[in-house]
Order: C-alpha cells, then structure tokens, then sequence
C-alpha cells in the first residue's frame, strides 16, 4: 500500500484528511509515525504555499515518502489581507485564539458590514514519492461579524460567518462546518489531483 506522511500534529485534522482520502488505498502515517515526532518548523515565509512547502519539504528530505503539507490563514480585506499568513500568531507571539480574535474585532471597530469582507483559504502542497512538487488551495469567503457568535469550533470560527450562511463557523455542527470549509475544499482540490496521477 502506498503510504502518506501529513505534517499535522492535529488529530482532528488527521481524521478528516483520512475520512476524505478513505477511497484511495494509501495508508495515511502522522509525523510521530515516521519517527519525526519532535520535528519543528519555524514558518517564516510570506505566502502560505511558501510555509506548507517548507513544512513538506521538511519532511520528505528525512523519509523519502510522498507528504501532505497545509497551511491557513484568514484574509480580511478591510485590513489589505490581514492576518493572513500571520493568523496564528496576529495578537503576539504565544496568543491564545480568543486574543487573536479580540484584535481582529478591535481593528476592524467602526467598519461596516459591506467592508468587512473576509476569506479563509488553505494552500495544501504534496510532494510526491520521486520528490515532485505539487499545491491546491480551497477557499471559503465570507465576512467578519462585529461580535463572537458561538462557542464551538477553534481559532477565528467564532467571528467569522460563511457567505450565504445565518451561522458562525462556531455556531455549526463540526461536520456542517467541515463540509464546507477551505480545508475541505483544498483537499477536494487534492483529491482530484491525485485521481489523475493515479490513471
Ligand atoms: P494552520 O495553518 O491550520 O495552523 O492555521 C493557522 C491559524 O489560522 C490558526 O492558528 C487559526 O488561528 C486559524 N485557522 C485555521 N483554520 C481555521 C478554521 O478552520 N477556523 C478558524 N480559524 C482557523
């Protein structure tokens, strides 16, 4: 069986990227799998394919395996694409999520609805088993609320409501939200890709 290492040390990530990729027979390993459990990368690129490849890249110069590589950011027009590829870390080094989204409901104070406009997109990058480099992107857009709205979900979820939606990402179901987030959509993106490859 051919085998698939993801960078993600996420479980829940883990298991949507093995439900999604249930029909093709790869055998999906973690990091800790191939013995990289304490690899760390810094992300320092400006772009997000920028730090999923070098997160790939990483990976596949110590195994030698085909990777799966992804990265997030949320894009908030009003703010010229703020966080972005910053969206971890946009309150400060070490912020929790509620701080990051305390600062994006601050600097966005005043702003009204028609400007705030917002995207999450995630770039995957998959390297293949000869080394080759290939990236998707999926994308959700959507808009910042001017409060939190809901209590599930993680990271920006709360503030950030779909287009064509009355719900926060918080305010669904971890599957409704999943069935339509920029993950998903990267990774659909991926699949089709792969199918290809695998003609
Ligand atoms: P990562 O590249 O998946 O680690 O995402 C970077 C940052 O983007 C995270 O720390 C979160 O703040 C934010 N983020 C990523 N995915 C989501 C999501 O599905 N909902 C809300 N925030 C997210």
């Amino acid at each position: 069986m051919k085998e698939i290492v993801i960078s993600t040390d996420n479980v829940d990530k883990l298991q949507e990227i093995k439900e999604i990729l249930a029909d093709f027979s790869l055998e999906i390993l973690s990091k800790k799998d191939v013995g990289l459990g304490d690899l760390e990368v810094i992300e320092d690129q400006d772009t997000l394919k920028g730090n999923a490849l070098l997160k790939a890249r990483a990976i596949y110069k110590r195994v030698h395996k085909s990777v799966l590589a992804d990265d997030t950011g949320l894009f908030v027009e009003a703010l010229n694409g703020a966080p972005g590829v910053y969206s971890a870390r946009y309150a400060g080094e070490d912020c929790s999520y509620k701080d990051n989204r305390e600062k994006l409901l601050a600097d966005l104070k005043g702003v009204p609805r028609e400007k705030r406009g917002a995207y999450f997109e995630t770039c995957i990058v998959y390297i293949d088993e000869r080394g080759e480099e290939h990236s998707v992107h999926g994308r959700v857009e959507g808009f910042i609320l001017t409060e939190e709205r809901g209590t599930g979900g993680f990271g920006y979820d709360a503030v950030f409501m779909p287009e064509g939606e009355t719900r926060s990402f918080s305010e669904m179901r971890e599957k409704e939200k999943n069935a339509i987030s920029h993950r998903k959509r990267a990774l659909e993106a991926f699949v089709k890709f792969y199918r290809k490859t695998q003609v």
